[in-house]
């Protein structure tokens, strides 16, 4: 039986389980459609041009470089230093401070928006919560958003029973649960959810390479992954015989707005 300590020290090793692994994750992992900006940008009424966007558990910088190339003027947070160096490699004019979503090591009402790709639900959001209220100025947004695998796809589908069999680990409930983080904000924000659907073609390599570098499988031990993955290689092949592998991705992000400030009305 797994009890909330040994769910807490799980917990925290995937949140680190990472770093030893951060230029396998900076090469193979997914980034994000152009859609998902558009989509912050209409949800914020703000144009990411020229606005404070401060990009937590930022990793390797997937997330901060189309932040970077849509105009913002980005600060990247990085609790770990395997994914912090990588970062530096990748956007070497972009800077990233070492810190967490849980202490937020910046000064109050600075910040226009505040970004956590794929990273919310390695924060404890008792403390990441107000910390972000805190950073944000009066009226800025959070956006939290993850890739999550189209189920609805029947290759993907097939995929992730394998996997959930493999690990004792449903993922569609965690997909159902990462929704539910809209509660983290409940009596405090309003949060909108978009879903952004997306896709890209991919050797089978680097598909192999992009499940490898998921926090459960590094934390298994390479034996198990590389013994996995082989029998996962013949499974995808069946569906993708020449090798191009299409993952198609749901972006599931929740936006949540901070209240903007009261004008003062004159009576004079
Ligand atoms: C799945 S990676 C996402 C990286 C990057 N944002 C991306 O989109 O590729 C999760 C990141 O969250 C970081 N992380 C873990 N605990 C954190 C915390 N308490 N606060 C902020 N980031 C955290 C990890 O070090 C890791 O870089």
């Amino acid at each position: 039986m797994t009890t909330p300590r040994d769910d807490q020290v799980t917990h925290s090793a995937r949140a680190h389980s990472f770093n030893a692994a951060a230029a396998q994750y900076a090469a193979n992992r997914p980034s994000y459609p152009p859609a998902l900006f558009d989509a912050i940008e209409e949800l914020t009424g703000r144009p990411l041009a020229g606005s404070r966007v401060v990009d937590i558990g930022a990793g390797t910088g997937i997330a901060t470089a189309r932040l970077h190339a849509r105009g913002a003027d980005v600060i990247a947070l990085e609790p770990g230093e395997g994914m912090a160096a990588e970062f530096r490699r990748a956007l070497p004019g972009v800077p990233v401070v070492r810190g967490s979503g849980n202490a937020l090591p910046f000064a109050s009402h600075r910040a226009d928006l505040l970004t956590y790709a794929q990273s919310w639900h390695w924060t404890d959001p008792a403390r990441a919560v107000p910390e972000a209220v805190r950073v944000l100025r009066p009226g800025g947004a959070l956006a939290l958003w993850w890739n999550t695998s189209a189920l609805d796809v029947p290759w993907i589908a097939e995929a992730a029973d394998r996997a959930a069999r493999h690990f004792g680990f449903d993922f569609s409930a965690e997909k159902r649960n990462l929704g539910a983080h809209t509660a983290d904000f409940a009596g405090r924000l309003d949060v909108i959810r978009h879903d952004v659907r997306w896709s890209r073609r991919v050797p089978l390599d680097t598909h192999l390479a992009n499940l490898g570098s998921h926090s459960l499988f590094l934390l298994q031990g390479e034996e198990r992954s590389a013994a996995y993955l082989a029998e996962e290689r013949r499974h995808v092949l069946d569906v993708f015989p020449d090798g191009t592998v299409e993952e198609t991705y749901d972006v599931l992000l929740l936006l949540a707005t901070t209240p903007a400030p009261t004008r003062r009305v004159s009576t004079a």
